[in-house]
């Protein structure tokens, strides 16, 4: 029997493409310029909308939107590039769909306060994604505290979920959400957020992305 070294090839082909990239400096100033803005007025309450058992939620104004459109679209245009590298585009033609294909008519900002939750649900359109504008360094150190020295401490996490639970597979992708950090993923991938016991606030955004091109819409 030899244990010399030789060429092997592994992968995880199956299951949804996960994508977490950074937003720029401008752009996390101005959504959080008008979040700011949007809380002290409270205006654009979005809850009606949204699953969050969160006090506060609200929709960015048509114009802001707009402003934000680019740069997110840009990255999500490299999202399903990922994606169509790992084979999972549906369309074997199609290796990404092209930022012009792209459109952008869902964006809010949750401001999760302690005790606050989001529970299981999906999105609409193609792809979903979340950034953080505002992520106190308290709910990261709640790993240390008494109530999450268990198997599993979980304050202030997004998770999400997917497949058969069947030995040496993953079903289960939890994150811990930094400041600028932007997370991709399929519009319906079943997700939900963790509440954290600090009396802090949380900022983030969160946006849906449609395709222009209607034959996109079944997949
Ligand atoms: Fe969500």
């Amino acid at each position: 029997m030899s244990k010399e070294p030789r060429k092997s090839a592994w992968g995880a082909p199956f299951g949804p493409v996960i994508y977490q990239s950074t937003i720029s400096d401008e752009l996390h100033k101005l959504m959080l310029d008008e979040a700011l803005d949007l809380q002290k007025k409270k205006e654009n309450d979005y809850r009606q909308n949204l699953a969050g058992n969160i006090e506060e939620e609200y929709a960015y104004s048509d114009a802001v939107r707009d402003r934000c459109t680019e740069e997110i679209l840009y990255l999500c245009s490299d999202y399903s590039e990922k994606i169509g590298a790992q084979g999972a585009l549906i369309q074997p033609w199609t290796k990404s769909i092209p930022e012009n294909e792209l459109v952008l008519p869902q964006l809010w900002v949750n401001f999760q306060k302690a005790g606050e939750w989001n529970p299981p649900h999906c999105h609409s359109g193609l792809f979903s994604f979340v950034t953080y504008l505002q992520v106190p360094p308290e709910i990261g150190q709640e790993k240390d505290q008494e109530h999450q020295k268990n198997s599993f401490p979980s304050a202030g996490l997004l998770q999400f979920d997917y497949g058969e639970h069947i030995p040496f597979t993953n079903v289960t992708h939890q994150m811990l959400p930094k400041e600028k950090m932007i997370v991709f993923f399929p519009a319906r991938l079943r997700h939900y957020v963790y509440p954290f016991k600090s009396e802090v606030t949380r900022i983030s955004v969160s946006g849906n992305v449609f395709s222009n091109k209607t034959n996109w819409q079944n997949y």
